[in-house]
């Protein structure tokens, strides 16, 4: 081998230590950021140093503030794992190093996202002549929907935002549940359509949309809108009665996105699809694939029903940019990108390692889990479950106390058996869990659930 590439056998067998400890690692970081800046600063030299050594230095450094986020007892937030033929895929990603904008500068690249494209739209059961945009999240993806949507709604009543932008336009009205994810308000920010004027509908008891209340909403403008629903709310796992919603905004001409970051893959589960019904007749969708696809940060998935919207708002054109039209889901056309990495060949080794069944399987059991640890813990004196664990989301309160709450939170993290996030719900402390990891097993729902009542007994005791 090449000597300047003996660093990649040491990031190898790193890599492979790092995922033998992960199941048993502290899941929390051990080390603060302050001391961890103070550890990675060291001097940046004139002359460069060895790669074998920059490597082991930045591993060495960084070890104590690395959590187990992509272990089997990491709850926070709703952060998957990374499967292992994800992984080595996003290595050789990396090691290709292609522009992944589309097929001249990255043809087999540009191949394995477009299979990895109908594939997402063949497990989703969307039809095949959708628009899909690989992006870094589901926060960019709703910028992508959103503003293919804000060009069509204005489309529609013939203003061109492509040419004329938005200055003079008519008004256009955004309408969002109370418990819209706070990345629908900064699209609307980023698209110069207003965080503060997006209609806010009232939401019900988990967090979903009351269907009567959008009606309400929708009759008081008769100009272009957009209604932004919710499969999966972020802390109950709850959806947005999304067959009623997709109804009225047929009736009223409106476009329907779907925020299902990670609620949309509810539809590969037979049991759970149900949750979904009616999402199919939407116009948009964002979702992600870092979450519960198991596939390495950063990929999100744009999908626009009408490809030419998703085309009219994000493709860039040059002279050196070829009109590949056979492959509708060309990079540079379909996300606000220009170079970019060809982030979803890890989702192409993922989807291909799990198979369909793989990924039902993936799903069902992280809501099996959902359930079995809110059982174990609802069995408990003085511990409420606040929601209805439909999904993989549960939420927990301590002794309906603020304080106990976060004090058990806290406990847990210090602890190190797993990681649960705090949240306000209804405007009191909760612990969310979130289990969308490949990795977590009964035995480590059982063995968190413990630890958390372990760390609930200890509070109390203080
Ligand atoms: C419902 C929902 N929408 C959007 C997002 C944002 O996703 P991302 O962090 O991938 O941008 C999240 C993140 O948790 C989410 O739960």
């Amino acid at each position: 081998m090449d000597p300047r590439y003996e660093v990649l056998g040491d990031a190898s067998r790193l890599a492979r230590e790092f995922v033998d400890g992960l199941a048993e690692r502290p899941v929390g970081a051990a080390a603060s950021f302050e001391e961890l800046q103070a550890r990675l600063a060291r001097p940046l030299t004139d002359v460069g140093e060895d790669p074998r050594t920059v490597i082991a230095d930045l591993v060495a450094d960084a070890d104590a503030g690395l959590t187990a986020s992509a272990g089997p007892r990491y709850f926070g937030f709703v952060i998957g794992g990374a499967l292992p033929a994800a992984v080595a895929a996003d290595w050789l990603v990396a090691t290709w190093d292609q522009n992944g904008n589309g097929a001249v500068t990255a043809p087999a690249l540009a191949a394995a996202e477009a299979v990895a494209s109908n594939w997402v739209l063949e497990l989703l059961g969307l039809p095949r002549g959708c628009g899909v945009g690989f992006v870094t999240g589901c926060q960019m993806a709703h910028v992508t929907c959103l503003a293919a949507a804000r060009n069509a709604v204005l489309a529609d009543v013939g203003w061109d935002v492509e040419a004329d932008g938005l200055q003079s336009a008519p008004d256009l009205r955004v309408i969002a549940g109370a418990q819209a994810h706070v990345t629908i308000a900064r699209a609307c920010r980023i698209l110069g359509l207003g965080a503060a004027r997006i209609r806010v509908v009232p939401s019900d008891g988990e967090g979903r949309m009351i269907a009567a209340e959008l009606d309400a909403a929708l009759r008081e403008h008769d100009g272009p809108t957009i209604v932004c629903a919710q499969a999966g709310e972020v802390n109950s796992g709850a959806f947005d009665p999304l067959e009623r919603i997709v109804e009225a905004c047929r009736e009223h001409g409106a476009w329907c996105h779907v925020d299902g970051a990670f609620g949309l893959w509810a539809a590969v589960s037979p049991s759970r699809r149900v949750l979904l019904d009616g999402f199919r007749q939407a116009d948009s969708w964002a979702t992600d694939a870092h979450k519960w696809l198991n596939v390495p940060y950063d990929c999100g998935i744009a999908i626009v029903a009408d490809v030419a919207r998703q085309r009219g708002a994000m493709a860039a054109t040059a002279d050196d940019i070829p009109s590949n039209d056979t492959n509708v889901h060309l990079a540079v056309k379909s996300t606000p990108e220009f170079s970019r990495r060809a982030r979803a060949v890890p989702l192409y080794a993922a989807l291909r390692s799990l198979g369909r069944d793989g990924v039902a399987d993936l799903v069902d059991r992280c809501c099996d889990h959902a359930h079995r640890i809110a059982v174990r813990l609802a069995a408990h004196d003085g511990v409420e479950i606040l929601n209805n664990v439909v999904l993989n989301q549960v939420l927990v309160r301590f002794l309906d106390s603020d304080d106990v709450t976060n004090a058990v939170i806290e406990r847990v993290q210090h602890d190190g058996i797993c990681w649960v996030g705090g949240r306000r719900w209804h405007d009191r402390a909760v612990m969310r869990i979130s289990i969308v990891g490949w990795q977590t097993t009964a035995a480590d729902a059982d063995r968190s659930a413990d630890a958390i009542l372990a760390a609930l007994r200890a509070v109390i005791a203080t």
